[in-house]
């Protein structure tokens, strides 16, 4: 879209402690407008970091390996990998490295294709036990009756872990997550949680190493690329990591495509339930519209210059992934949630965020080197998950008439937007 076509915001200069606030947290799209249309590349010297927020240039530094990189800490350096991290050491930490590389390669082919096909039916069955637990009520809340049970479930029957043990794996599941969001005694919290769940996976993976086994961490501990295999300490960060990385996303995905069927668009919930295909598209427009990962951080490696302005080398750099999917010189009316729209890739996803349909894709699942792995994973579980609640519940309604809307993080949520909590009731 040209740029003269566009409406720009009244040219304000930014007190970077507007993002502290919890105006912010409640709606940071006029923040995020302010910053696309006069501060492209914003320097927040309260915070020390540098703010990339449209659309185009949040795509140049994912796909910019050699200025832009994920980790802070070299491998090989004096950093001890883990130390600092409530998941131990995974594959967030090591960056563009030929580490990461490995590593990704050995794990990514388990959440696509005909790996992911042969886990359907158990999301099915998980989705169905749910759902179930509602039946008899009028009223249910979303969040923690539904959402947050769904996507932990799964992960867990696909790792193949005993179903009585199901409880215990959610409570280090929220202990994690609580420890993700905040420092201090939360990740303390975390870190011991993560250290329960280690003790208790040590066993099971010395057990299943080496042996053939369909259940995802046999897959895990087994899978080898090029002779190489992840090691033990490999193995149970990257499990941790999963909790979070797909169970606590894939939760708040589903709770934002209720909450905007329910408040943003209701309109559009009779489209959807005469053709239950076009959930795509509600995932789809969710992940633009006010996507459940707002932010990612990268590391430039060296100086780069972006509009005339010179960001220097090992400055961290937010990548507003929100503001770029708003962006008005992307998408018509970015701030209309509409699941018909015909100015974005509403299919899959990929790494290199270029479809054959010429559309921008949303920028929720990142793009490039750390592209997120589960994907595929992500939408096919949201789409059954919103699928099965409307077959077997029956139709649901907001209960309340208004409600306070999606919000950024807070200490029970760990890093992701979503509601608190939404109330339904039968229609
Ligand atoms: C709606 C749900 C999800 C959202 C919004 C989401 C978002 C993201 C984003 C933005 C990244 C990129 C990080 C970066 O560029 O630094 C990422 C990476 C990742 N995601 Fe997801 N994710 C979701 C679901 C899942 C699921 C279901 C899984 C696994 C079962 C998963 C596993 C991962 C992993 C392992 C990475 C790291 C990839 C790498 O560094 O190479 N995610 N995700």
């Amino acid at each position: 879209m040209a740029e003269a076509a566009i409406q720009t915001a009244p040219r304000t200069d930014i007190d970077p402690r507007e993002f502290d606030g919890p105006a912010f947290q409640k709606n940071p799209f006029d923040l995020y407008k302010r910053l696309r249309d006069h501060h492209p590349v914003y320097h927040d010297r309260f915070h020390n970091r540098w703010i990339l927020s449209r659309y185009w240039d949040i795509d140049t530094a994912f796909q910019d390996n050699g200025s832009f990189d994920r980790a802070q800490y070299r491998p090989g350096g004096p950093y001890k990998f883990g130390t600092n991290h409530v998941f131990g050491p995974n594959i967030l930490e090591y960056g563009n490295s030929n580490e990461h590389r490995r590593l990704r390669n050995i794990v990514a082919g388990q959440f696509v294709g005909q790996k992911l096909d042969d886990f359907i039916p158990m999301i099915h069955q998980i989705c169905e036990e749910v759902v179930d637990r509602l039946k008899g009520s009028d009223t249910f809340e979303l969040v923690t009756q539904f959402s947050s049970q769904v996507p932990i479930r799964v992960i867990s029957n696909m790792l193949g872990l005993p179903r009585e043990d199901e409880d215990t794996f959610v409570g280090w599941y929220h202990a994690l997550i609580a420890g993700l969001g905040f420092g201090g005694e939360h990740l303390a919290r975390g870190v011991a949680a993560r250290n329960e769940m280690w003790a208790y996976l040590d066993p099971i993976i010395d057990a299943r190493t080496g042996k053939d086994g369909e259940d995802l961490l046999s897959r895990i501990c087994n899978a080898e690329l090029a002779g190489s295999r992840m090691t033990k300490e490999e193995v149970k960060g990257f499990v941790a990591l999963l909790l979070a990385a797909g169970g606590d996303t894939t939760d708040k995905a589903i709770s934002n495509m209720w909450y905007h069927l329910m408040y943003t668009r209701p309109d559009q919930l009779d489209a959807v339930i005469a053709d239950p295909d076009l959930w795509q598209n509600v995932f789809t427009e969710m992940m633009r519209y006010d996507a459940v990962v707002h932010t990612q951080l990268r590391y430039t490696t060296r100086e780069v210059v972006m509009h005339d302005q010179v960001i220097p080398e090992r400055a961290g750099v937010i990548l507003y992934l929100g503001s770029g999917n708003r962006d008005e010189r992307v998408f018509r009316n970015p701030d209309t949630f509409d699941i018909q729209r015909d100015d974005l890739h509403m299919g899959r996803e990929n790494r290199s965020g270029r479809y054959k349909d010429g559309k921008p894709g949303h920028l929720g699942f990142g793009i490039g080197q750390h592209f997120c792995m589960g994907y595929a994973m992500a939408r096919q579980e949201s789409q059954i998950a919103c699928m099965k609640l409307l077959q077997l519940y029956g139709r649901p309604a907001p209960r309340d008439a208004t409600h306070p809307g999606i919000t950024s993080p807070n200490i029970d949520s760990g890093g992701f937007r979503s509601p608190s909590e939404l109330w339904l009731r039968k229609a």
